[in-house]
């Protein structure tokens, strides 16, 4: 039997009056692929924040590799956050005052790299991802596509045991959509990693091992094998 390595189990999250969560469960094993669908406002991004420890559930546990993310601390969490987690969301995660090698090699600088390992690192995933020509560019002298390329290539420069990723392709056209999603899968797949995607285009959901399904702030459908 596999041991799950990441778990939502009962979790609720209220903002104000607006119930995001209200019993979200799911399990996910290590070196999946899963796919996240539902309608907007089903309670999918709130899940991912709390997969990886930013938002902490009012009720239920958030477990990770056996532990229960939940009753760390925050500073605990930020940094297993930084030392085992990639995480690409939706908005406004590039530093606007660093170049886009700069952004990527932040992460590797606050993990205790050298400068010279960090920037040949950075340029390799620049390439990687399709960014080389826009290395030196500025976050906001880039076009939103431009900027989600820099931003995966920021979450995956470390080696993430675990990508949490909530609508990478929503800022791209339908071909680099595709270029970058098939990009991230084969990435997961290189390196073992497990890979959480929130999605609404069903090519992403494709690419995935299976599809867990959010309605109403719960998982209703965690289809084994598609
Ligand atoms: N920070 C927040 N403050 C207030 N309401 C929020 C916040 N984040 C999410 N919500 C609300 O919680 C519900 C679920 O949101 P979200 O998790 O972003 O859904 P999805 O990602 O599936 O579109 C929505 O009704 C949304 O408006
Ligand atoms: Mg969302």
């Amino acid at each position: 039997m596999t041991v799950p390595l990441l778990t939502a189990d009962a979790v609720t999250k209220t903002f104000a009056r607006t119930v995001a969560l209200q019993g979200a469960t799911m399990s996910i094993d290590p070196g999946e692929i899963v796919a996240v669908t539902g309608p907007s406002g089903s309670g999918k991004s709130t899940l991912m924040l709390c997969l990886a420890g930013v938002l902490v559930p009012e009720s239920g546990t958030i477990g990770y590799a056996g532990r229960v993310l939940n009753n760390l601390t925050a500073t605990d969490r930020a940094t297993l956050r930084r030392r085992e987690f990639g995480l690409v969301l939706q908005f406004g995660q590039l530093l606007p005052e660093l170049t886009a090698i700069d952004n990527v090699t932040v992460p590797l600088l606050l993990d205790g790299r050298g400068r010279p390992e960090a920037r040949r690192l950075a340029e390799e995933w620049l390439a990687r991802l399709g960014a080389a020509d826009f290395a030196h560019a500025l976050p906001g002298e880039l076009s939103a596509g431009q900027a989600q390329r820099v931003a995966i290539a920021r979450a995956l420069v470390a080696g993430p045991r675990v990508i949490l990723a909530d609508e990478p392709t929503g800022a791209l056209d339908s071909v680099s959509a595709a270029e970058v999603m098939s990009g991230l899968v084969a990435v997961a797949r290189d390196t073992k990693a497990t890979m959480v995607v929130i999605t609404h285009d069903n090519i992403v959901a494709a690419h995935a091992d299976r599809e867990i399904v959010i309605r109403d702030g719960r998982a209703v459908t965690q289809g084994r094998q598609r």
